[in-house]
Parts: C-alpha cells; structure tokens; sequence
C-alpha cells in the first residue's frame, strides 16, 4: 500500500487519516495548528466523532499514523498527499481559498527537495477551475516541477456526514476521481482499490472540474431537497390535518424522488451547506449567471427558524420575559458542532425578542458558551432545562430529547407548550396530553397569517405590485449577500454602517431637502440579471411626506428610471440579522 499524507486535520482530514490509518495505511497527518498536533500526537481528537478516539488510539499504538507540524516531513514520509484544509466564507460569503493556497504552497517547497513521482489529491470543497488553476499552478511555481512529469493531481470530493464520518469514509457510496491525465487517476483507483477491497464502491473518472462541481451539486441539491420539504411544511401548517411527515413517506416511496433528506425541520445548517450554497451562488454571480433554485432555497432556510417563532408567538403572544426552553443547540444530532447551526439562530432570535432563554445539548454546550455567553441559563440536563418554561422548542433531533414524555412536559413546565421543530414526538400523543406544536403540522387552531409574503424572481412584477398599492403584500426578495444598494424615493446606496432606513432617510433629504419619517416598509425587492455584474435590493417605504416621488415614479412605470444607479463601494457590508430584522418588522405589520 502507498503512504499517505494528509494536509489540514479538521473534519475530513482527521476522519480520513483515521480511517486510512486503521486499514493499514501508514498515515502522516500534518497541520499548521501546532497544539492541534500535541492533543491528536497524544491520542485526544481534536472534534466530536463517535468511535473516532478509540480508532486513533488502536492506529497511534500500532504505528499507523503519525502527526507532525513539518510539511517536509509529511511529504518525504508519503506517495499521495490529500489536501483537506477548510474553505471557508469571506465576509461576502465568497470561498476563501487562502489555506488551499498555502497548503499548495508548503507542498510545492517540499516537492523541490523530493526526488520521485507524487500525487496531490485535493479532497477540500473548491470551486470549479481551483484544483488545475490555483493549486496546480501554485506548485509548479514553488516547487520548479512539472505537472504530468513530475507530479500528479486529482481532485477527489469528499460525501462524508458529520456524525456518522468513519462509517461514510469507510462505506461511501461512490468514489470521484477528477484526474488531470491518466497516470494520475490510474494512482489514486489503485490506491483505493486496494484500500476499499472487496467493497469497492462505484468509481467515476471525470475532469477535475466536473469532480469540483459534483461536490457543489450535491449539497446544493439536499439542501434544495430540505428545502423543498420545509416548504411543503409550511403549507401544511396552515391546513388543519395536514402532516407534512406523511407527505414526506408518501413521496418518498417513489424511488425517482427518494425518502432521505426529506425531513422537515427549522432549517439546515452546518459547516457545508450554508457555505457551499453562498459560494457557489456567489461564483455563479460572477460569471454574471443566476441559480435561481439556489436562491429559493436559502429563502425558505432563512424563513425557517423565524416561522417557528411565529408560530410560538401566535400561542404565547409577546415574547418579553417569556421563559423559552431551547432543546439542542448542534446543527444536527451526534456532533458538537454549532456552525451555522439554526437552533443558535433560533436562540438569538428570542433573545432579541427578550425572552429568557435557557439551553441543553448533550454535546455542544462549550461550543455554544462560546458563541452565546451568558445571555442564556445553560440547563444541567433537558429536565432541568424545560422546567418552568412558558414554551419547550426542540431544535436538535438528540436521542435523549426523544424520551421526555409527554407527562414530564406536563408536570415540569408552566406551560406545557412544545413546539417539535425536529419532528421527533408521536404528535397524536403529544397533542392529547399537552399544547403542541411542530413544523409541518396542521393545526385548526392556527390562523392563517395577515401578512402574506411573496418572493418575486421577477422585479417587474414586484414592482406591478407596489403600484397597484397592495400594501397588505410584502414584497421579500432577500439575498445573504453583500447588500448592494437600494432603491427607494428617489434612490440611492446603503453607506457603510448605516442601516437600511438611515440610508433611506438621508437620500430622501439630499435629493429632495424633505426630512421624512418612514412609516411602513412596502416592499423590498431585488434584481440582477438586468445589470449584469451588479445586484440591486430596493426597499420601498411609504412615508408621510403625500406627494412623495415613489408613485409618481412608478406610475410612470418607466422602470430604466429605477436602475440609474451609482457603482456600489466594494467595502458594503451586509447586516443578515438586519434583513431578518427588516423582515420581522414587516411581519408585524
Ligand atoms: C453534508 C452532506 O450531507 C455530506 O454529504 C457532505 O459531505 C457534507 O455536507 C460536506 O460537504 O462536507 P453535514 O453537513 O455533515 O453533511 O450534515 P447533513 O447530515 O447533511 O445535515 C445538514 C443539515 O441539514 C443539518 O442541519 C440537518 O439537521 C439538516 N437536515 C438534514 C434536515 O433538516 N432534514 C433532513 O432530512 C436532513
């Protein structure tokens, strides 16, 4: 068997060195974090992984995988170098490609002094172009050698799920193998032939940039799918008898659709999606083309956590100092891990709403310390964290959270009001026993909202809407994106720092010396296709300034008129919480 380096031991690279290491393989793993090489050196994992720490254990003893801090070392000591070092998102939620950089880097300076052939897989998410541009390119520079001749590259995407790494990596459902020239890709099939045996999975070859894309289309495409469920949630939501967990089974018996990932939640959150969703969609943007599926799906993820809320809201009535139980605080259950995770969302947003908080995870309270401070009780256990509580919300699906009946909820609460945000409770029984409420369930009682929220992909059409002055309509077009500008009367840019209505006010008054107060936010739309490059979100408020500018415009209906805009400054930065805010607000309209 070949020997291994691995570059960056985070999620994927420590589950793969691992894993690699206990079939045998003599593992080097190597990382620039030097007290990360001291725990994992010592056999301590540095993440949350079932079985991962005794597997470390058995392979340290057996000499199967060694860490160290010297890139040189690793790549004397291996045959094939895996890059698995994080990209993460720029504050514009673009990739950030600079740790793939610099492992290219480290790798192109010890390929110099290294005499035979080498493979370099690239098992990070990167965008398309990135494993034969910036990584290839980068270490023919540095290390003076040839790619072909000298050295190999693939780029080799990575399915595993946190919670379940060892068994993904060990048993994943296919293997892509995007190879710059057949020698390469000849190295890395052998490699795992021999290393997957007799349970080889299927094996596609392809370019590297079909590989880097399959990576993205995949997410993109559970994300959707999620997205997609939660969705037809809502709508069941509003239906009294419709359960969106019944649609899911029914829909997924058909094998053209399929049952997983059709669980209907608060949203989706994590290390991947959010991030390779905004990157793709940011690259995407920059070659002036629009996904607009990618679009609806993170809309509907946005909405989620706060459609819970509503929900909560329209039982308990104002929020402030309402005791709030908050069950699970992971992305999702069997990690520890809260990036991106929308029961932290969640939990930020009835703070704003000022609500006590008080928290459980079985794993993830130190991270979320981290992240939430002492604006929350954190709860010994999830007894203690529902006792007293005016509302328990389940955000995490965790194995223990399943056993507090719905007896315990009775006697333990204030108010025996559940929402199951996760869908991890028999309703029927639930509901006998106590207020309950999850996603996806209809419920006579609820009423349909005042406010109705539409996303328009097409501006005109907003636009139509504004001018036909139904006011009870929002008019939500929201990226997570950098915002870009505004439109309102009569038009203008969003300044650094400034919120949406001081931006709003202040070109009121430059363009037309009226200070105005603004009343109620009409509509927020936005569009980019028609100014290829650019993007523009408009807000329309209704003032109490009568002859205000904005119907005239839009009477005229010239809609060239709206789009005169200025170049956007490059520093603008986007305020999400803001939007959700601007959102809510509307919602209270
Ligand atoms: C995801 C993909 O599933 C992996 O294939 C991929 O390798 C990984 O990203 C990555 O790019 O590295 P992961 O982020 O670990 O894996 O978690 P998932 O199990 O996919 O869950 C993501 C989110 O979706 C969680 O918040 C989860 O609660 C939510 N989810 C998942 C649902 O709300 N409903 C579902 O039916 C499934």
């Amino acid at each position: 068997m070949k020997n291994v380096s691995i570059f960056g031991l985070g999620y994927v690279g420590l589950s793969t060195a691992v894993c690699f290491s206990i079939k045998n393989i003599n593992v080097i793993g190597y990382d620039v974090d030097k007290s990360k090489i001291e725990k994992l050196s010592m056999g301590i994992p540095t993440i949350y992984e079932e079985g991962l720490e005794e597997l470390l254990k058995v392979s340290i003893k057996n000499e199967k995988i060694k860490f160290t801090s010297d890139p040189k070392e690793a790549i004397a000591k291996s045959d094939i170098t895996f890059i698995t070092v994080g990209t993460p998102s720029k504050e514009d939620k673009s990739i950030d490609l600079s740790y793939v950089e610099s492992a290219a880097t480290q790798i192109g300076e010890a390929l110099r002094e290294k005499k035979s052939w080498h493979l370099i897989v690239v098992k990070s998410t990167v965008l398309p172009g990135t494993t034969e541009g910036l990584v290839l390119k980068t270490i023919e520079r540095v290390s003076g050698k040839k790619c072909g001749t000298d050295f190999g590259i693939c780029m080799n995407p990575e399915f595993l799920k946190e919670g379940s790494a060892i068994k993904d990596t060990l048993n994943p459902e296919r293997i892509i193998i995007g190879e710059y020239d057949k020698k390469s890709g000849d190295y890395l099939e052998e490699f795992f032939r021999q290393f997957y045996d007799n349970i080889l999975p299927p094996i596609l070859r392809t370019s590297p940039i079909n590989a880097e894309l399959i990576k993205y289309a995949n997410n993109a495409f559970l994300a959707m799918k999620i997205s997609f469920i939660n969705m037809i949630a809502n709508l069941c939501q509003v239906l009294p008898k419709a359960d969106v967990e019944d649609i899911a089974r029914g829909i997924g018996y058909d094998k053209r659709v399929g049952s997983l990932f059709l669980k209907a939640g608060i949203g989706w959150g994590g290390s991947c999606f959010p991030k390779d969703l905004a990157a793709l969609r940011s690259f995407s943007r920059s070659l002036n083309l629009d996904l607009p599926l990618l679009d609806a799906t993170m809309i509907v993820n946005e909405y989620q956590p706060i459609n819970a809320i509503n929900l909560v809201e329209r039982k308990l009535g104002n929020l402030k100092d309402k005791v709030i139980a908050v069950l699970g605080l992971a992305f999702k259950a069997g990690t520890d891990d809260i990036r991106e995770s929308v029961a932290i969302k969640l939990v930020e947003e009835l703070i704003r709403k000022g609500a006590k908080v008080k928290v459980y995870d079985p794993v993830a309270m130190k991270n979320a310390s981290m992240k939430l401070g002492n604006k929350v009780y954190y709860a010994e256990d999830s007894l203690d964290c529902i006792k007293n509580a005016d509302c328990a919300i389940v955000a995490t699906e965790w194995e223990e959270f399943k056993r507090i009946t719905a007896k315990q909820f009775k006697e333990l609460m204030k108010r025996p009001l559940v929402f199951d945000g996760r869908r991890i409770y028999n309703s029927k029984e639930y509901k006998n026993e106590i207020e309950f409420l999850a996603v996806g369930l209809g419920s006579e009682e609820l009423e349909i909202p005042k406010v109705r929220m539409e996303t328009f992909l097409n501006p005109a059409l907003a636009v139509n809407a504004i001018v036909a002055k139904k006011e009870k309509i929002l008019l939500v077009k929201r990226r997570n994106e950098p915002f870009s500008g505004f439109w309102s009367l009569p038009g203008g840019f969003v300044e650094y720092g400034e919120t949406v209505e001081e931006a709003v006010k202040r070109e009121v008054k430059e363009e037309t010396g009226l200070i105005v107060e603004l009343e109620k936010l009409v509509g927020v739309y936005s569009e980019r296709n028609r100014h290829p490059g650019r993007h523009v979100v408009a807000v329309c408020y209704s003032t109490k300034i009568k002859e205000s500018k904005i119907s005239i415009d839009l009477e005229e209906n010239e809609e060239a008129k709206f789009f005169n805009y200025r170049e956007l400054p490059k520093n603008l930065a986007f305020d999400h919480n803001k939007m959700i805010y601007d959102y809510l607000k509307l919602s209270e309209l």
